[in-house]
C-alpha cells in the first residue's frame, strides 16, 4: 500500500459514483478529503473532570476517520464503542487525548480558540438526537442562533432562517416553541439550523433515534437533500442499517476503533496533497454572503415545492 498516495487509498471503500453524484472529485474519481481524524486516542481517564473508575479502555483507541467533500458517511456500532467521542472530536467540541483532526489540511488543534470557535460556528452543522433546540426561542429564532453567533445582524440572520423554514415546509411554525412541536418538526428545525451556515460538514449524532420509522426516514431525506444541495458532507452516527443506507459508506466503530481497513490505513497518511492548503476559512463558497435569501447557487436543485419532494 503507497501511504504516500492517500487518495488513491480513499477509493477503496469509495461508494459508486451514481451514490455522490455533487461530491467534488479528484482526477482520479476519489473525493477530496475535507476531514480526517488521525490516530485518535480520547482517555478520559486522562481529563481532571472525569468521574469514570481508572483502568476504563480509552474510549477512542487509535481510531482513524476520513471523508471527502460532500461525501455521507455513516457510522455504526454497539452502545459505548465511542461514536459520539468521535464526532465529538472531529468536530473539535472535545479536545482528543492524543491524535491531530484536519480539516482541510489544517491541523484544528494548532490554529487559536478563535478560530476553532469560528470553524464549528460557520463550517460545521451539528443534529443532535433531540433536536437540542432552545426551549424559549421561537423556530425562527433557533435556525438564526448560529447566524447570530457569527456576527449577523438579527434581521439578516431571520429573513434567512424563515428562508429555510420555508423551504422545509414549516413556516407556518415560524413563532412556534419547541415545545409546541413534534419531534419531528423539531428534527427539521434543527436541520435547517445546521444547514443555514453554510457547513462544509454536518454531524448528526442519532437524528432520527428519538423518531417513528416513517418520521424518521422523512427527516433523513430532508437531511441529506438539503445537505447535497449544499454540497455538504454528512457524517452520521446511527444504530439503524435503514437509516444508515441513507449515506454512501458505512463504517463501524467497536472499543474505540473505526474497524473498517481503508480508515485504518488512513491513519499513516498524515500528509494530504491538499489542493487548497491550510484553508481554515470555515465560510464556504462564501456561506455568509450567498444563502438562500440571496438565491445562491447553494439551492441549486432544491425543491422549492414541499410537494415535489420529501421537504414537507
Ligand atoms: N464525558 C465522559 N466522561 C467519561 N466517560 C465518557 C464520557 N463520554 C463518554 N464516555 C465513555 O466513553 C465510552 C464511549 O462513549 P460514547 O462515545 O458515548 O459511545 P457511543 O456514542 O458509541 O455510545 C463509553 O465507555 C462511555 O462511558
Ligand atoms: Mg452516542
Amino acid at each position: 500500500m503507497n501511504v504516500q498516495n492517500p487518495s488513491q487509498q480513499f477509493s477503496i471503500n469509495d461508494p459508486p459514483a451514481a451514490h455522490q453524484p455533487r461530491a467534488v472529485r479528484t482526477q482520479q474519481g476519489a473525493p477530496t478529503p475535507v476531514l480526517h481524524g488521525i490516530d485518535l486516542v480520547m482517555d478520559y481517564n486522562a481529563t481532571s473532570r472525569s468521574t469514570i473508575q481508572p483502568g476504563q479502555p480509552p474510549a477512542l483507541n487509535h481510531a482513524n476517520f476520513l471523508v471527502g467533500e460532500g461525501e455521507r458517511v455513516a457510522i455504526m456500532g454497539p452502545s459505548g464503542s465511542g461514536k459520539s467521542t468521535l464526532l465529538h472530536v472531529l468536530a473539535g467540541i472535545t479536545k482528543p487525548t492524543t491524535g491531530r483532526v484536519m480539516f482541510r489540511g489544517a491541523d484544528i488543534d494548532r490554529i487559536s480558540e478563535a478560530e476553532r470557535t469560528r470553524l464549528r460556528r460557520q463550517a460545521f452543522g451539528f443534529v443532535f438526537q433531540s433536536g437540542q433546540l432552545l426551549p424559549e426561542l421561537p423556530a425562527v429564532e433557533n435556525v438564526a442562533l448560529p447566524l447570530m453567533l457569527s456576527g449577523m445582524a438579527y434581521r439578516e440572520a431571520t429573513d434567512r432562517a424563515l428562508s429555510w423554514l420555508d423551504r422545509i415546509g414549516l413556516r407556518h411554525l415560524m413563532f412556534s416553541r419547541p415545545g409546541e412541536m413534534s419531534g419531528g418538526q423539531m428534527q427539521r428545525v434543527a436541520i435547517a439550523r445546521a444547514l443555514c451556515v453554510n457547513p462544509a460538514i454536518i454531524f448528526a449524532d442519532e437524528p432520527t433515534g428519538a423518531l417513528d420509522q416513517n418520521t424518521g426516514r422523512d427527516v433523513m431525506q430532508l437531511l441529506m437533500e438539503a445537505a447535497a444541495a449544499n454540497n455538504a458532507a454528512v457524517v452520521l452516527v446511527t444504530h439503524d442499517p435503514n437509516i444508515a443506507a441513507f449515506c454512501g459508506r458505512t463504517v463501524h466503530m467497536r472499543d474505540g476503533i473505526v474497524l473498517d481497513a481503508a480508515n485504518q490505513r488512513m491513519g499513516s497518511a498524515a500528509n494530504w496533497p491538499m489542493g487548497d492548503g491550510a484553508r481554515v476559512d470555515g465560510a464556504r463558497n462564501g456561506a455568509m454572503t450567498s444563502g438562500p435569501m440571496g438565491g445562491a447557487p447553494m439551492m441549486a436543485g432544491y425543491p422549492r415545492n414541499p410537494s415535489q419532494g420529501a421537504l414537507r
